[in-house]
């Protein structure tokens, strides 16, 4: 492979917006010296992990420390994944933040150090340097000349700067562009000549007086001097995974959308990590250590934690965050038990952020967040409620009750949850702990370990298979 390329030429923006479980979350909710405040970008309570997390996103964002690895350990709903989520909200779409679950890595086209691979290698980012010829003026007419066939288009691009004019013969593709960006007379754009894109920079300000409708992000910028063409150096950041997946042969960059970039040769990293090391030893290239959340971290087993050992010493390491809600426990794939489940080689590598549980009125507070980003209103007695079984039972199955809440107020013509709504759903919906006393209760009936069951009341068991 002579040339590498890193670009694909398109961009993809997938908008989802549904309402997940950490929507409400944007941020860590730190102030300017890093310090948590007690409420703020949909966070709550937990400070001093939040204050940890905050370290880490300092670390991060300098850049220099890579391959590292965090693990956060506390119970179920103390706020581990909600924690991740927040740090990469902060960290801002130039640093790559990779997410997995730990089950993810168990997949039957990849193999388990495949998958590690290519989540290590998405969470590296390289920031390019190149110096590309671009076009930048200020839109002085555009003709364009439909064939009558409608097939073949013509057209001319007059454009200026303050010093020169030109006109330049447009092809369909340059037509396509400016139609999509909406370019018109007296726009000032950029055109990159060797791919072809066009930007539009803003409004020249010479012609603020023709136009009377604006809207209120309209942006007004000066006509460029001098020369119309002009060589400028342009950065952007792709992840390694991204020009593996662009360079290696059977895939190109096409994979990339669809996500089914299977197994890449290891001659094809290994030739990309030397040329990356070449641009940055010639100043070209910068490396960015992003970070790779693995959450449920107990579900990979002693194989993939040992490539982990490894990968974290690698020259081109992000930071690990990992997460988990196991105590003592078994290490997949060996019959030892160890803290956390993770093998002690590893544990001495990381550094522990401990989640606690919350307290009530914390609990009230991430549930009254969690109402208002579900447009569900509350009552106050139904919050206190909410708060009170979130107390007893657990975080999220109060969370969960919220919605299911609002479907019992909608039935009856309400809109507001009140205290009843919500006793209602409590008893339709068990929670784990009821849910444990009923299959204590009836466990004769339940299908048990060795595939017996007792059907009816006289006691007799049979086998279901
Ligand atoms: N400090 C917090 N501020 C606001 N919301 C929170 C906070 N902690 C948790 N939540 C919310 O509570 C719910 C449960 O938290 P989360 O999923 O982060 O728990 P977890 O520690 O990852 O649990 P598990 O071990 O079961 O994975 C989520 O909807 C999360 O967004
Ligand atoms: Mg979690």
């Amino acid at each position: 492979m002579s040339t590498i390329a890193t670009s694909s030429g398109e961009s993809s923006n997938s908008g989802l917006s549904l309402i997940a479980a950490h929507s409400h979350i944007t941020g860590l909710g730190l102030d300017d010296h890093l310090q948590p405040k007690e409420s703020a970008q949909g966070m709550v309570g937990q400070l001093k992990a939040r204050k940890a997390a905050g370290v880490i996103l300092k670390m991060v964002q300098q850049g220099k420390i890579a391959g590292r690895a965090v693990l956060m350990a506390g119970p179920p709903s103390t706020g581990k994944t909600a924690i991740a989520m927040g740090l990469s909200q902060s960290l801002g779409s130039d640093v790559p933040f990779t997410s997995i679950a730990g089950s993810e890595i168990y997949s039957n086209e990849l193999s388990k150090t495949e998958a590690l691979t290519q989540a290590f290698r998405k969470s590296i980012g390289i920031k390019i340097k190149e110096e590309t010829e671009l076009i930048e003026g200020e839109v002085v007419e555009i003709q364009i000349d439909r064939s009558l066939t409608g097939g073949h288009k013509q057209g001319k691009l007059t454009i200026k700067t303050t010093d020169m004019e030109t006109i330049y013969e447009l092809g369909n593709k340059m037509i396509e562009g400016l139609t999509k960006e909406k370019v018109l007379a007296g726009d000032v754009i950029s055109i990159n000549k060797s791919s072809g894109k066009i930007t539009k920079l803003g409004k020249s300000f010479a012609r603020a007086r023709d136009y009377d409708a604006m809207g209120p992000d309209t942006k007004f910028v000066q006509c460029p001097e001098g020369e119309l063409q002009k060589r400028k150096e342009v950065v952007h950041t792709v992840s390694l995974h991204e020009i593996d997946v662009i360079n290696s042969r059977q895939q190109g960059f096409l994979a990339l959308f669809s996500g089914d970039t299977g197994e890449i040769r290891s001659e094809v990293r290994d030739q990309i990590n030397t040329k990356v090391a070449e641009w940055k030893e010639e100043g070209k290239a910068e490396i960015v250590p992003g970070v790779l959340f693995i959450d449920e971290v107990h579900m990979l087993d002693i194989e993939c934690f040992s490539f982990i050992n490894r990968a974290l010493e690698d020259d081109f390491a992000p930071i690990v965050i990992m997460a988990t809600n196991r105590g003592v426990s078994q290490t997949r794939g060996t019959n030892y038990k160890s803290p956390h489940g993770l093998p002690m080689d590893l544990l001495d590598r990381v550094i522990i952020i401990h989640t606690q549980p919350y307290s009530g009125d914390e609990i009230r507070t991430i549930l009254s967040i969690r109402a208002s980003e579900e447009e569900v209103e509350l009552s106050g007695d139904a919050l206190a409620l909410l708060t009170k079984i979130g107390q007893e039972t657990s975080l999220r199955y109060a969370a969960n009750l919220i919605s299911v809440s609002q479907q019992i107020a909608l039935k009856r013509r309400s809109n507001e949850v009140d205290l009843a709504d919500v006793k209602r759903a409590y008893s339709l919906f068990y929670d784990a702990d009821r849910s444990c006393k009923y299959l204590e209760e009836y466990s004769a009936q339940m299908i048990n370990d060795q595939g017996q069951v007792t059907f009816g009341t006289d006691g007799d068991k049979m086998e279901t298979d």
